[in-house]
């Protein structure tokens, strides 16, 4: 078993990958052996895959508990599901000490993490990650909190987990779209941090998740060994942190301006990279022949949903209302060659115009080529 540990003083904590590890998590879980049962908060989608064999490693472990079912999807990441799950809490008795775990992707572990960060005004809560997405990104570094209808995550709390717990294997069962959607997640990591991780991304990717179980597996462990490092020396997002956010600026537009409909947050990043990309080149930051890989690369990774009829004026609009964007600074982390990126303050605003409108008039064409082949 793998263990990285995060580093945050009083609030550090380990997170544990395995292939298999689900069918332990019952033993791992005995130091948080409460006066109560402790609490699974899952999705039914999810709870029929796994929440047997969860249920099963509590159950031998002699861990009585309860399972508490919430609706599966990001449009159940709401104020109103975290409600029904303060019901239940109420109505089972959980004290202080009731740890919940949070079984399923990043819905249900932003969601229950806020929940367990906020009732009684905080319980332990224990991540068990089963979309790629959760294990190498959402389920590290303590963000939780739910979407109002003027945007995403609004509402939360920087709140770390006491354990979180990974089994690659659970990614068996993940639908082809949504593995690949961690993929441009993993891909990110490797821009930013390692190119190692990238080549292995690269040359892997169609191998996972079944046919290399060990190399899926070392590559989630690698991708948690970056994100937990930089988590641990920045815990809140005031600089080192932001690095994580490659990709995300225009990300995030993409996917607010499409409604969080059209894309998987993977997909909207994967377009996010090829923009910042695009943008690290005409501010000379980066080599042309590697803006180039990382550009291909990101297209063979898994096809790209066109952009469609989105426009400048709404990805522009999207960007400015970001939360991050509070301070009404372009800023931008651009990819200085494989490995390594940087943090550009006041990004100039007309070299980010003339790249996304070019890449719209590219996308359409390839669109309208497409349809006449
Ligand atoms: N907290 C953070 O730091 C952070 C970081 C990145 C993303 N997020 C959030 O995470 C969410 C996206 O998470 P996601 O991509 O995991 O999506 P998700 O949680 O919606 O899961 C995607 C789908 O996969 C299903 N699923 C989950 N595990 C499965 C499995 N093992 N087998 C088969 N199906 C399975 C789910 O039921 C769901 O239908 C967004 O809300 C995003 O804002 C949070």
């Amino acid at each position: 078993m793998k263990i990285v540990p995060l580093n945050l003083a009083d609030r550090g904590y380990r997170i544990y990958i395995e292939n298999g590890l689900l069918t332990k998590v019952g033993s791992l879980l005995h130091p948080w052996r409460s006066a109560t049962r402790l609490v699974v908060i899952s999705s039914r989608r999810i709870l029929d895959l796994h929440g047997e064999a969860l249920q099963r490693s509590l159950t031998e472990a002699e861990l009585p508990h309860e399972v508490l079912e919430i609706p599966d999807g990001e449009r159940f990441k709401t104020l109103s599901t975290l409600e029904s799950i303060y019901k239940r809490l109420a109505g089972l008795g959980v004290n202080r000490r009731t740890p919940v775990v949070a079984l399923g992707g990043g819905v249900v572990g932003d969601v229950a993490g806020f929940a367990a960060a906020s009732y009684l005004r905080g319980l332990p809560c224990i991540q068990v990650p089963t979309t790629l997405v959760a294990q190498i990104d959402s389920a590290i570094g303590g963000k939780t909190g739910v979407n109002l209808s003027k945007g995403k995550n609004l509402v939360g709390a920087f709140y770390q987990p006491r354990a979180v717990l990974v089994d690659p294997e659970l990614l068996l069962t993940l639908p082809r779209r949504e593995l690949d959607s961690g993929l441009f997640e993993a891909i990110k990591y490797g821009v930013i941090a390692d190119r190692k991780l990238y080549d292995q991304v690269v040359r892997q990717h169609r191998s996972y998740p079944g046919r290399d179980r060990a190399g899926l597996a070392g590559m989630i462990v690698r991708c948690v060994e970056i994100k937990a490092a930089v988590v641990s020396g920045d815990e809140r997002e005031s600089q080192a942190r932001m690095v994580l956010n490659f990709g995300h600026t225009l990300g995030h537009a993409i996917e607010a301006a499409t409604r969080y409909r059209r894309f998987t947050h993977g997909q909207a990043i994967g377009h996010g990279m090829i923009l910042a990309t695009r943008i690290a080149l005409q501010l000379d930051k980066i080599d042309p022949t590697e803006a180039e890989t990382i550009q291909s690369d990101l297209r063979r990774l898994s096809p790209l949903p066109p952009l469609g009829n989105l426009t400048w004026k709404s990805i522009h609009h999207h960007m400015r209302s970001d939360k991050k964007f509070t301070d009404h600074r372009l800023r931008f982390v651009l990819p200085r060659r494989i490995g390594e990126v940087e943090i550009v303050e006041d990004t100039p605003l007309e070299v980010v115009e003339a790249v996304v409108r070019e890449y719209l008039r590219q996308s359409r064409r390839d669109r309208i080529s497409h349809q006449g082949a």
